[in-house]
């Protein structure tokens, strides 16, 4: 017996870029059937972007559509309406992503999918949430960042780098997908108890903001005593009403920074990220790691209020002990008296760390065609693990690789499938013929 979660589902993909494919791409890992709709000729934008080579799919279309299938198909036209509503008579979850009305354009909003199947669950994916100003708004990564509470408060305070400042990781776009994979597992657990599909909305927007909780928490605060103990503006810099950009702090309570080390400036990445904890226990094994013992008897740093007072005298005389040691040398010797610590790791060094290809974390993907220009490719796997199920990660499918199986369970007959073809319902038309 399969023990794959998700076995049996089928989900009809109408995901384009990141954000809907991310969710699609776990939901296939986890054992999905995954058709994605893709429109002739063109397929997911992300196909032709940032390709290493013109002449095959590029990382980005690669690591987010493997395990899937494709259906090239041209919603807009009478038979691919006719398609689309075949296949999802029969589908468990339907997702898109299309800008704002462009699917209740194409006639498949969700009142028209519930009535063609009551089982089905829907799930839209766009910039915000429908009560926003912003709700007409097409929606890119940085749209998420700017307006959801991350660039406001990531970065430097003063200097020449202030400045609202985007994270790398994709909290507008792969984490959009995680969330909307959470609602739709909910909905499928809800169709088990009342056999009806539901309507699942995610917004970019809500899912950057649902991160920026703790920015909010300090919000809060701020608004009732003026101040945050935890920010390196604490206590000789004037805060604002609003929550200010905070560098390298740890978030929390306790007291963290990135230092740099002794490889720095040839190495932009020998950093060290280093936690002073609260509690007196975790403060005396953190000066007996680093040899501050001096520190335990001397009052403005023995106690946790008092070091927040005089955080930059900390990170000055930690920042020392980091500046003449390697990241890996602090993390070593810091580590080994339980001082939360860890090296700043650069995207090669994690890429070629062996411990991680351990069937999930980093994956190894084989794939065939295209004259060999792949070949095989590295990515980020099921993030998480389930007791029994070994996910397995297959290739991605071609633009329209598997319009006729699929277009031949749906009892499309040869005929007709060379009819669509010809038409430009699943093909593109000759360059001239509309
Ligand atoms: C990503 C985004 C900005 C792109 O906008 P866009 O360039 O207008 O592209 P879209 O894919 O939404 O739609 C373009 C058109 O193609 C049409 N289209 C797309 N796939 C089609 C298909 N298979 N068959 C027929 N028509 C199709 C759409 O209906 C739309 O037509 P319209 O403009 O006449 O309404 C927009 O889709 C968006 O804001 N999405 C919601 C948020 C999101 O997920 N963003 C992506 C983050 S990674």
């Amino acid at each position: 017996m399969s023990t794959a979660p998700l076995q049996g589902i089928k989900v009809v993909d109408f995901t384009n870029v990141q954000s809907g494919p991310s969710c699609t791409q776990l939901l296939a890992w986890l054992g999905a059937e995954v058709i994605k709709i893709e429109e002739p000729g063109r397929g997911d934008p992300t196909r032709k972007e940032l390709q290493f080579n013109p002449d095959c799919p590029s990382y980005y279309f690669l690591q987010l559509n493997s395990d899937k299938k494709s259906l090239s198909l041209d919603a807009a036209r009478p038979d691919g309406k006719e398609i689309l509503t075949r296949l999802l008579k029969n589908a468990d979850i339907f997702i898109e992503n299309l800008h704002p009305g462009a699917m209740d354009k194409l006639g498949f909003s969700w009142d028209v999918v519930h009535k063609l199947n009551p089982r089905c669950i829907y799930g839209s994916i766009k910039g915000f949430p429908v009560s926003s100003k912003y709700a007409h708004l097409k929606a890119y990564e940085p749209i998420a960042q700017v307006t959801g509470g991350a660039a406001t408060t990531t970065g430097w305070w003063s200097g020449e780098h202030d400045g609202p400042t985007q994270s790398g990781a994709a909290l507008g776009d792969s984490n959009t997908g995680m969330h909307m994979c959470i609602g739709l597992l909910a909905a499928l657990a809800l169709r088990d108890r009342t056999g009806e599909g539901t309507f699942v909305y995610q917004s970019m927007h809500n899912a950057c903001l649902n991160l920026c909780r703790i920015k909010t928490r300090d919000q809060l605060t701020l608004d009732k005593i003026g101040y945050l103990t935890q920010y390196p503006q604490y206590p000789n810099e004037k805060f604002p009403d609003y929550v200010p950009r905070d560098g390298n702090i740890e978030g929390g309570g306790v007291l963290g920074w990135c230092y740099p080390c002794k490889g720095y400036p040839e190495d932009p990445n020998d950093f060290v990220y280093v936690i002073l904890q609260r509690d007196h226990k975790s403060f005396e094994l953190f000066c007996k790691g680093i040899g501050f013992e001096d520190w335990l008897e001397n009052p403005d740093f023995n106690t946790a209020d008092a070091r927040d007072r005089h955080k930059q005298e900390i990170y000055r005389r930690v920042g020392e002990y980091c500046r003449t040691r390697s990241k890996f040398e602090v993390t070593g010797q810091l580590s080994q008296f339980g001082v939360p610590v860890a090296p700043v790791l650069n995207t090669r060094e994690i890429l070629t760390d062996e411990t991680l290809y351990d069937g999930n974390t980093l994956v190894k993907i084989n794939q065939p065609g295209y004259n060999d220009l792949v070949g095989e490719f590295v990515t980020v796997g099921v993030p998480f693990t389930i007791s029994g199920y070994q996910p397995t990660y297959g290739p991605c499918p071609t633009l329209g690789g598997n319009n006729e199986e699929v277009l031949t369970s749906l009892g499309f007959t040869k005929q007709q499938q060379e009819e669509f073809a010809k038409n430009g319902t699943t093909h593109p038309l000759p360059d001239g013929k509309m």
